[in-house]
């Protein structure tokens, strides 16, 4: 195999949209683009999907409900930051096993004038955290840490959708979060919900508070009841007439402090108290001429995303074969690479010293593009970080673009399904177990398989690492061209990259690109993942003859495939809004 590492070529974007073809909803309307890319025998998806199409505003999340919250508050004159805090709300009540005010999250924004911003509201370690208090006398990880009360950070959510309000907001805070209320006083369950209450199931049962308020009568519920969280009601009644403080004072703040005290938690009043919003620089990167906007630490999410991105900048990747084996080599290669260093160097900033402009730069993409066999591939424990000594689910994404052009890409999280599985008794919502994204035991894997270093170790207060990626890309004219990001723990950073990469590289519109399959490399373990029959045996080989070790990514009783849940918004050259919600776990997108 022979690839040439050429710098940025305008020809091979040039070939990309020769190969691709417009297809209109109705003559003479927009059209959205479908390249012709065969997707592998076998693949459920089909490549030429319509995407939903808007003049307006669109809104695209996980769930039904809370798209629809998100484009009512755009029509009664709110703009996206508006309708994003709404959509987070909504999302708590409909899609507790994710969507949260337990939990935290990151916001990245793109105002129509051009302006962007980007908002970390992780949670934090309580202050009684130490460093080695998920390990037992051996040193070694205690069992069941990711359950219960010790499992989680103070949560940042209802800080973060205050401050993003605050600063942008046009509508009373009140208008924003009613819709949330309304819902959690009762909605009929679909199937989308009613799958996520009946795989939850057992998780459900393990705190009696989380089982009394979602498994009514004893089960989870089902498609066609009303699901009523009379709890959750006046917690989120108190935030609405209080703001921040309905949920950090006062009676929310009383119910956490006992439910830890209850359970063996060490969130206190003052955790409550001092937890604060961060505004911070986005992550901001050119890649073949377009502009990406992303997240900084303290997620990992934007400035991986831009090493990976700077490493694969130098290979004209539209001129390979989409998914053949030199492509997929070359995409593993610069994942293991922006890894590994993710692992080593990021962490909050808050707290540790970081090495981003260079992980970001030409300069060092170039380095790490020269260490790149284009015949053999380097085995992680070769890899290493490269930026010299280290100082050392569950989650949901969802986009928002409104008729003025600001546009808002939001992931949220409490880490694992259901998060620590506890309800705060009397508040009526779940708490994370955030905790386990800390390195708790640094130099070994965490749940997502992550192997993390000191700079990631727990610190009272400090943010644990994150690898959500909300993201905004701008077009080589300076027009909005995606808004997207993605739910999977550690593969969130490869979603986003592979779905930017697919519209820009390989000319794919939108819904295409999230009907492609997926791939994954973190550097640790060395295996690329791979979904259900979307590589070919050929190409599986070929990477296995190069050294690279291959295997399916599979979960028991996985039904869909399952690497993300890709939320996302194309604006199309004639300006019309393309949304499509991944297929892979029934999310929708709803324009105007
Ligand atoms: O912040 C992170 O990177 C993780 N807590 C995200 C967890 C996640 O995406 C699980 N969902 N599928």
């Amino acid at each position: 195999m022979s690839l040439p590492a050429t710098r940025f070529r305008p020809l091979s974007l040039t070939l990309g949209v020769m190969m691709t073809f417009l297809l209109g909803c109705e003559p003479g309307g927009p059209s959205y683009a479908v390249a012709d890319i065969p997707f592998p025998d076998g693949w459920i998806y089909a490549p030429d999907d319509a995407p939903v199409l808007a003049e307006h505003g669109m809104v695209v999340s996980t769930d039904e409900y809370a798209s629809r919250v998100g484009i009512g508050i755009l029509q009664a004159g709110g703009n996206a930051v508006d309708a994003a805090v709404a959509v987070s709300f909504a999302l708590a009540v409909v899609d507790p096993e994710a969507g949260n005010i337990g939990g935290g999250g990151f916001m990245v924004l793109r105002l129509a004038d051009g302006t962007t911003a980007s908002l970390d509201y992780r949670e934090r370690a309580p202050l009684a955290a130490t460093r080695d208090m998920f390990l037992d006398e051996n040193g070694e990880l205690r069992e069941g840490y990711t359950e219960g009360h010790l499992a989680a950070g103070v949560p940042g959510t209802v800080a973060g959708m205050w401050a993003a309000h605050q600063r942008f907001g046009t509508l009373p805070w009140a208008e924003v979060v009613e819709p949330a209320v309304e819902l959690a006083g009762g909605f009929e369950v679909r199937e989308r919900e009613a799958r996520q209450f009946s795989m939850a199931e057992d998780n459900l049962r393990v705190f009696p508070s989380t089982a009394a308020a979602f498994l009514p009568d004893g089960k989870p519920p089902a498609v066609g009841d009303v699901f009523r969280q009379p709890e959750l009601v006046a917690t989120l009644g108190r935030i609405a007439e209080q703001g921040r403080d309905g949920f950090y004072r006062g009676v929310t703040a009383d119910l956490i402090v006992a439910e830890m005290e209850g359970g063996g938690g060490l969130i206190t009043h003052r955790d409550l108290a001092e937890m604060e919003a961060a505004w911070r620089d986005p992550i901001r990167i050119t890649y073949r001429g377009h502009t990406i906007v992303s997240m900084p630490p303290t997620s990992s999410g934007g400035a991986t995303l831009a090493a990976m991105a700077k490493i694969l900048e130098g290979y004209d990747l539209g001129s390979l074969e989409w998914h053949g084996v030199e492509h997929v080599h070359l995409l593993a290669e610069a994942w293991k690479r922006a890894y590994a260093d993710r692992n080593t160097y990021l962490a909050d900033p808050d707290f540790v010293e970081m090495p981003l402009e260079r992980m970001i730069s030409d300069e060092y993409g170039a380095e790490r593009r020269a260490t790149i066999s284009l015949e053999r591939a380097t085995p992680s424990e070769e890899v290493g970080p490269g930026l010299g000594p280290a100082d050392d689910g569950e989650t949901t994404h969802f986009s928002v673009v409104d008729a003025q052009g600001n546009a808002v890409s939001v992931t949220t999280t409490i880490n694992s399904f259901f998060g620590c599985k506890v309800t705060v008794t009397g508040a009526g919502f779940v708490l994370n177990n955030e905790m386990d994204d800390f390195s708790a035991r640094p130099g070994y894997p965490n749940m997502f398989g992550l192997v993390q270093g000191e700079a990631n170790a727990i610190q009272p207060g400090k943010r644990m690492l994150s690898a959500m990626t909300p993201t905004i890309v701008v077009d080589s004219v300076g027009e909005l061209l995606l808004v997207l990001g993605s739910p999977g723990g550690a593969t969130i950073i490869t979603n986003v990259f592979q779905e930017i990469s697919n519209v820009v590289d390989f000319g794919m519109g939108i819904r295409q690109a999230l009907n492609a399959p997926r791939l994954h490399h973190q550097h640790l373990p060395d295996v690329l993942q791979y979904e259900k029959a979307s590589l070919s045996p050929e190409v599986i080989a070929a990477l296995e003859a190069m050294g690279q070790p291959v295997e399916e990514r599979y979960s028991p009783g996985d039904v869909y495939p399952h690497i993300g849940d890709v939320q996302a918004i194309q604006r199309l050259p004639d300006g019309t809004l393309a949304g499509a919600s991944d297929l892979r776990r029934g999310g929708v997108a709803v324009g105007y």
